[in-house]
C-alpha cells in the first residue's frame, strides 16, 4: 500500500518539540512534504538554529514514522531556520495549558453552516446508525449534507453507504466526499488501513482528523454530520475544541452502563460550552420481525427519556432494535433510504427533524438578536 500525506503528519504529530510541548504538526513546522513510494521527504523549520535539537527531532521523526507508518519508509528531512516563526510560537508557548481552553481555531469548514456531532459514552449502542440516517434524513428535506466518519479505530460509513471506490483528488490536493443519496461522505476508513490505525496514539488521530477537515473539498454545505469515535476521552475531547460545532447530539440505549457513559457525553460537551441538541434513545425496545405489533423492553424501560429530564437536555426520540435497520446498514442503504416509510424509519425520520427544528429556531433567535441589536444603537 502507498504511503499518504495524511499518515505520516499524523505520525509527526507525535514528535513533540519539548521547547513548546507540542508537536511538530500543530505548530506548523512541517513544509514541503513530497512522498514518492517509501521516500518521505520534507522541510523542519525551526525558529533557531539548534543543532543538537535538529539532530534529535530528525532521529524522532524517522523513528516515528518507521514506526507508525512503513518500517521500510526512507526519511530525506532538511532543516529549515524560519526566525519570524520565533515570535509566533513565544506567543502560544507562553500561553498556561489547560484541558480547557480550546486551542485557536483555525478557519476550518467556512462554508459549513452547522456542524453536529454525533457521540457516544459507549461502543456499540448505534452512533453510526443515527448518524447515518441523521444525514440520509436531512437531505431528504433538500439540505445540502455532509458525513464525516472520524472512528478511525471502527469506521462505519464504507459499509454503510457501500463505498468500496478511493475519493478523487482535486488539482489543488483536496480530497473529494463521494456522494450516495445526496450525501457527501468521507470516511478515514476510506483512506486508511484500520489494521494499521489500531496501533495510533491519540495526538495522531486528532491530527488526521483535523487534516480531514482543512483538506477535504466540502463546499457548502448546511449541515456536516460528525461521527465521533466512541467515548469521552482526550481524543473526542481534542475533535470538539478543534471543529466549530453548532450541537452535539448524544446516543444511548437504556441500559445502566450505556446511560452512565452518556451522561459523561454530555458533561464533556458542557465544558467545551457546545450546546447538546438532545439524547436519543436507540434500541428502545425490541419488535420482532414476525409479530410487529409486540415491544420487548430487554434493555430496561425509557432510560434515555429519563437521563435527558434529569439532565433537562431535550429528548429527540427513540428508535426501537429491528432487524430491517441491521439489516439495511450491513447492505450499504440506511434504512430511512431504504425504506423511508417504514416503522423502522419513522423514529429516525422524527429525531432528524427535530435536530432540524432545534437548529432553525437557533438560526432565528441569532439573526432576530442581531437585528434588535442594531435597532436600538443610537
Ligand atoms: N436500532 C437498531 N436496530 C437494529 N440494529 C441496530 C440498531 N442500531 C444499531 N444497530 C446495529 O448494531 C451494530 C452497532 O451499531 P453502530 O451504529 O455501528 O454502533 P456504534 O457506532 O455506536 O459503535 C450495527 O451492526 C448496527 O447495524
Ligand atoms: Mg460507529
Amino acid at each position: 500500500m502507498s504511503i499518504h500525506k495524511e499518515q505520516i503528519k499524523s505520525a509527526l504529530a507525535y514528535v513533540i518539540h519539548t521547547q513548546y510541548g507540542k508537536d511538530l504538526v500543530t505548530l506548523g513546522l512541517i513544509e514541503d512534504l513530497i512522498i514518492q513510494d517509501k521516500y518521505v521527504a520534507f522541510t523542519l523549520e525551526l525558529p533557531k538554529k539548534d543543532d543538537a535539537l535538529a539532530n534529535q527531532l530528525k532521529k524522532e521523526c524517522t523513528e516515528s514514522v518507521q514506526k507508525f507508518v512503513d518500517k521500510e519508509a526512507v526519511l530525506d528531512i532538511t532543516i529549515g531556520i524560519n526566525i519570524s516563526k520565533q515570535r509566533e510560537l513565544d506567543g502560544e508557548g507562553s500561553e498556561q495549558p489547560s484541558q480547557q481552553s480550546p486551542p485557536k481555531q483555525e478557519p476550518v469548514l467556512s462554508g459549513v453552516k452547522h456542524v453536529i456531532a454525533v457521540a457516544s459514552g459507549k461502543g456499540g449502542v448505534g452512533k453510526s446508525t443515527v448518524a447515518a440516517n441523521l444525514a440520509v434524513a436531512l437531505a431528504k428535506t433538500g439540505a445540502r449534507v455532509g458525513l464525516l466518519d472520524t472512528d478511525i479505530y471502527g469506521p462505519s460509513v464504507p459499509t454503510m453507504f457501500n463505498v468500496t471506490e478511493r475519493p478523487n483528488i482535486t488539482t489543488k490536493k483536496k480530497l473529494v466526499p463521494i456522494e450516495r443519496y445526496g450525501v457527501h461522505l468521507v470516511s478515514m476508513g476510506f483512506l486508511v488501513d484500520t489494521d494499521q490505525a489500531m496501533i495510533w496514539r491519540g495526538p495522531m488521530v486528532t491530527s488526521a482528523v483535523k487534516q480531514f477537515m482543512q483538506e477535504v473539498e466540502w463546499g457548502e454545505l448546511d449541515y456536516l454530520v460528525l461521527d465521533l469515535p466512541p467515548g469521552t476521552g482526550d481524543i473526542q475531547l481534542t475533535i470538539v475544541q478543534t471543529v466549530p460545532l453548532t450541537g452535539a447530539v448524544i446516543v444511548s440505549t437504556p441500559q445502566t452502563v450505556a446511560l452512565d457513559d452518556a451522561r459523561k457525553g454530555v458533561a464533556m460537551f458542557n465544558k467545551v460550552n457546545v450546546p447538546v441538541l438532545g439524547i436519543v434513545e436507540n434500541m428502545a425496545y425490541f419488535v420482532p420481525e414476525d409479530m410487529p405489533e409486540k415491544k420487548y423492553f430487554i434493555f430496561g424501560k425509557h432510560g434515555a427519556r429519563k437521563l435527558a429530564q434529569r439532565l433537562e437536555v431535550p429528548f429527540l426520540g427513540e428508535v426501537p432494535l429491528r432487524e430491517q435497520i441491521r439489516e439495511t446498514s450491513d447492505t450499504g442503504t440506511p434504512v430511512v433510504e431504504a425504506d423511508p416509510d417504514s416503522p423502522a424509519a419513522q423514529g429516525l425520520m422524527e429525531i432528524a427533524s427535530r435536530v432540524q427544528q432545534t437548529l432553525d429556531i437557533q438560526d432565528r433567535d441569532r439573526s432576530s438578536a442581531s437585528k434588535i441589536e442594531i435597532t436600538i444603537r443610537p
